[in-house]
């Protein structure tokens, strides 16, 4: 079986916001979803289900829930109890529930920026306290958790730490050594751990995601899990992504938090997860081989062509985080490129500290769109 991720499909008619917020003219490398189909056995399970005709409410004692089981076994030696498996519209709402469910009034929630913009707002969503514990980034636009920093950021009052595994928009996928370590300093502190794993699955090949929740049996009674088939495979309009919740009590707090603000996923979505989960392994291998060449074609060209900029190794994800400085963009590199080169990238300074003067640009499209993007910005900088 082969796919075509070659092939250029026209978004702009398909209700798709990374395709109909800018001009016509703006080639869309922001919001993070792919511009390829989704694999044919998650299609033809929707025309399926759809044929079927009736969309009563979905159960949450599905199929897809001993899909998930059963993948995370596969992917990750992970063996979860189907219980532990509570089903959310996405992993947004997860990672916000859990600040609900854990935080209180003016308590702490510890992010690692430059993060994922939500993470910024989810301690203020609850009447928190954002702690920041900030990256840092070698010469080789490598990041890292500085530890120092990390306990100097602990509180008295910190009850949860917000994990981004693997990290968006940086690209670390964390180490063994690393997760033990954050688990240790969370354990000691009686600090629970919100994981959002979304990019888990979207590794390359010098890289192993391991979910911290499966290190071992004690961090997983204090770590509530967030992933979704939503990156993956593509599927992110659909709504569907699931906590995994192993400790009964924290589970019932979560489940509390949720109770009569949002409901659980749709039909539609949970058909796509079992498919994914259950048959979409080959696609996902060959999106892997190709994602890999994007991203080191990306990396060559912007090496070769745009020596000013300088881009971080993603370990995972389809997401290039790209230092503008050395450029003389200003603050505002991503408002350069769209106005030069009409390319519309995400502003650095929205993931927070650490991100002012980068772009992130998404590569998760065919390699003549991804040329055409990097052909542009190589114009606009040699025009300026
Ligand atoms: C780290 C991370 N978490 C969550 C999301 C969005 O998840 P959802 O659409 O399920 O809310 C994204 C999307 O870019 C992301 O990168």
């Amino acid at each position: 079986m082969s796919w075509n991720f070659d092939e250029i499909i026209d978004r702009r008619a398909s209700d798709s916001i990374k395709w109909n917020y800018f001009d016509e003219d703006v080639l869309p490398m922001w919001v993070a979803d792919m511009d390829f189909r989704a694999p044919d056995v998650v299609i033809d399970a929707l025309l399926k289900r759809v044929q079927h005709g009736v969309f009563g409410y979905a159960s949450q004692e599905t199929d897809t829930a001993a899909a998930v089981v059963d993948y995370l076994k596969q992917q990750y030696a992970w063996q979860v109890d189907p219980e532990a498996i509570v089903f959310l519209p996405g992993v947004v709402v997860g990672f916000n529930l859990a600040s609900h469910a854990l935080v209180g009034e003016g308590e702490g929630v510890l992010i690692q920026p430059p993060v994922y913009m939500p993470f910024l707002t989810t301690a203020k969503n609850v009447s928190g306290m954002r702690q920041d514990a900030q990256l840092v980034c070698d010469e080789y636009g490598r990041y890292s958790i500085d530890w120092d920093v990390l306990n100097a950021t602990f509180e008295k009052n910190t009850r949860m730490f917000l994990l981004c595994s693997p990290h968006n928009p940086v690209g670390r996928v964390w180490t063994r050594p690393e997760l033990e370590r954050v688990a240790e300093e969370c354990l000691r502190r009686g600090v629970a751990i919100c994981s959002d794993e979304i990019h888990a699955d979207l590794v390359f090949s010098e890289s192993k995601h391991i979910p911290i929740g499966a290190l071992d049996h004690e961090i997983g009674k204090q770590t509530i899990t967030l992933m979704a088939p939503s990156k993956t495979f593509n599927v992110p309009g659909l709504y569907c992504s699931f906590a995994v919740i192993p400790n009964k009590d924290l589970r019932k707090k979560f489940l509390a938090a949720r109770r009569g603000v949002v409901g659980e996923s749709n039909v539609l979505g949970m058909t796509a997860a079992a498919a994914a989960y259950r048959e979409g392994r080959p696609w996902l291998d060959a999106l892997l081989t190709y994602l890999q060449n994007n991203r080191d074609s990306t990396e060559a060209f912007i090496r070769q062509n745009m020596p000013d900029l300088k881009m971080t190794h993603p370990e995972g994800t389809y997401l290039a985080w790209i230092d503008c400085h050395g450029a003389g963009l200003g603050d505002n590199p991503a408002e350069f490129f769209k106005n030069e080169a009409r390319v519309a990238l995400n502003e650095g300074s929205w993931f927070g500290a650490g991100g002012e003067g980068f772009v992130r640009l998404n590569f998760g499209c065919p390699r003549s769109m991804l040329m055409e993007g990097l052909e542009r910005m190589r114009a606009a900088l040699a025009g300026r």
